[in-house]
């Protein structure tokens, strides 16, 4: 066997045995839009969810905020973690995933805990044949295929963020589901249309 050959047989049973020991990842993708494209349409929720620690959650990762927080945690007040892997996931939208947060300079609709992280990346379930003014009684269950997230839960919450790789879980004070909802996230309007 020449040398390629058999370079491209060990090369051909490595990625085999890759992707039948289920290792990979093949859940889809389907990339992020940031929340000015939401904004557009949802003004009233925007606004709302703009006052929020949500909307925030990037900001204060900055040197010299929230400095009294950070010392209780043991976090360094005058480091800047806007660029701590370590950090980003729960405070940027979509980091490491396909389209999700990278850096400021690059995906600056994507900082703190925004729109798609909650309701799922939306560049596919916002085209206009699906959630759309030209479309407007959708069918939820369509667009649940393609990255709308629905219902939201309570341990989604916590599997993703307000869990214990949080400098700031407090184990005392258990994670309120139906508090947050209404508190942290942003206001909530009734749906016009219907959407079963
Ligand atoms: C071009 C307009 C448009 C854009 C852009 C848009 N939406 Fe919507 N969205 C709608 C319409 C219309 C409805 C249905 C409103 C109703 O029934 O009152 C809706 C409903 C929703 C609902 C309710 C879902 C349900 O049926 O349970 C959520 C959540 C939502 N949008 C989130 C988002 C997010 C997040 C983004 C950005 C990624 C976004 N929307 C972008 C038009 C839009
Ligand atoms: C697993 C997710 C997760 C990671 C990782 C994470 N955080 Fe957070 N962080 C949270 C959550 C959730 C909150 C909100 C806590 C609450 O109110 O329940 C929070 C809150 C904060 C706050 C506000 C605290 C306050 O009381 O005002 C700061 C500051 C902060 N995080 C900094 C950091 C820094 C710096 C890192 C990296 C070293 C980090 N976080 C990593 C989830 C995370
Ligand atoms: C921290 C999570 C979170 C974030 C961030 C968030 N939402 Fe929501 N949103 C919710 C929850 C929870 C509901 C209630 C519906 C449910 O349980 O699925 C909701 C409901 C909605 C609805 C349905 C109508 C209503 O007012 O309840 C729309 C539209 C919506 N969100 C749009 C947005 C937009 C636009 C953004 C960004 C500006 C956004 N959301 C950010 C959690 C979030």
């Amino acid at each position: 066997m020449s040398r390629i050959t058999y370079f491209l047989t060990i090369l051909f049973l490595t990625i085999n045995s890759i992707l039948l020991s289920g290792d990979v990842d093949v859940k889809k993708e389907y990339g992020f839009v940031g929340t000015k494209a939401c904004k557009k349409c949802h003004i009233k929720q925007y606004k709302s969810w703009a006052k929020t620690n949500m909307s925030r959650a990037y900001d204060i990762l900055k040197p010299n905020e929230r400095t009294e927080a950070k010392k209780k945690a043991g976090l360094d007040p005058a480091k800047d973690y806007t660029q701590e892997a370590d950090c980003l996931p729960c405070h940027t939208t979509g980091f490491g995933r396909a389209g999700g947060f990278n850096s400021l300079i690059e995906t600056p609709q994507l900082i703190g805990v925004s729109c798609e992280s909650c309701h799922g990346a939306g560049k596919e379930y916002t085209k206009k044949q699906y959630m759309h003014t030209k479309n407007k009684e959708y069918k939820r269950a369509d667009i649940v295929k393609i990255g709308l997230v629905s219902p939201i839960t309570s341990e989604m919450c916590t599997v993703s963020c307000h869990n214990e790789k949080s400098p700031f879980f407090n184990e005392k004070e258990p994670f309120d589901f139906e508090k947050r909802k209404n508190q942290g996230t942003h206001e909530h309007f009734s749906l016009k249309y219907n959407h079963d």
